[in-house]
């Protein structure tokens, strides 16, 4: 009766009482000692030092969960590598549809992949519009749905390809989840709130691992040399 020993042995170490010994020893060790730090002695009894063997770990502060280190040539949630599925979540949280311009198919404006991710384009004028009353009125975009105007005042979507001087070329990972998570302009903390419409309060929820992959994806694509402009305040701020 192999399976009913095995399951005996089993079950007699987990209700095994002299397990409890070394883990109330611990605790008893745990308490002492922050006593013994308090009153800031230095020599702690020969008696404790042993107990102090038995409960050392159960003092040691919970390990920290960590993301275990990723190679961008791992497979990953069903992808072949952490690129193919930053690619993937880029396109399915939308990142496209504001960093990529547009251009005019047979049915109408679809992305621009020579251009993807590359921001809003730095030479493409704004709509010819009233601002001021547009603020008060509704929102407006250009074509490529790049560039936006409202009441909060005018944004451009930024360039995201990897290009060191006008992209996230220069940028560590820790930067862009603070950018896409914490919604930080270049992802410096202290820096200003990113403006709509940028989605960043939903992409808050985003886990480590997603950031990260796109992260990789953004490093894997063509770099494009587009100095987007800076946001603008209201007209109301500014006359
Ligand atoms: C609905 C439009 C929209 C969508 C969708 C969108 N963005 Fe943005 N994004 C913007 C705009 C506009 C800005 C500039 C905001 C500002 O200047 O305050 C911006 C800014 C950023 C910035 C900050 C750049 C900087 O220089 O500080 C990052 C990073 C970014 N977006 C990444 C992403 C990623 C990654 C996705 C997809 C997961 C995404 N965005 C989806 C519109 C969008």
């Amino acid at each position: 009766m192999t399976f009913s020993n095995t399951f005996f042995t089993k079950n007699q170490v987990q209700s095994n009482p002299t397990l409890i010994f070394p883990i109330i020893t611990s605790r008893i060790y745990c308490l002492l000692n922050q006593l013994l730090k308090m009153k800031n002695r230095i020599i702690i009894p020969l008696g404790l030092s042993l107990i102090a063997v038995l409960g050392l770990s159960e003092c040691q502060p919970a390990a920290k969960t960590e993301l275990p280190e990723l190679k961008p040539s791992e497979a990953i949630n069903g992808f072949p590598t952490l690129e193919e599925y930053g690619k993937h979540l880029t396109l399915v949280s939308g990142c496209h549809d504001c960093h990529t311009p547009k251009k005019m198919g047979p049915n109408g404006p679809e992305l621009d992949f020579e251009l993807q991710l590359s921001g809003h384009p730095a030479a493409l004028p704004l709509p010819e519009i009233d601002r001021a009353e547009l603020e008060q009125k509704g929102v407006a975009a250009t074509q490529t749905l790049t560039a936006w105007i409202g009441p909060w005042g005018i944004t451009y979507a930024a360039n995201l390809t990897p290009d060191d001087e006008t992209g996230t070329g220069s940028w560590t990972e820790e930067q862009f989840s603070i950018a896409l998570r914490e919604g930080r302009y270049k992802g410096i903390k202290t820096a200003r709130q990113l403006l709509p419409p940028m989605p960043w309060d939903m992409y808050s929820h985003m886990t480590d691992l997603e950031t990260k992959a796109i992260f990789a994806y953004l490093k894997s694509i063509k770099p494009i040399d587009n100095l987007v402009p800076n946001a603008m305040p209201p007209s109301h701020a500014v006359n």
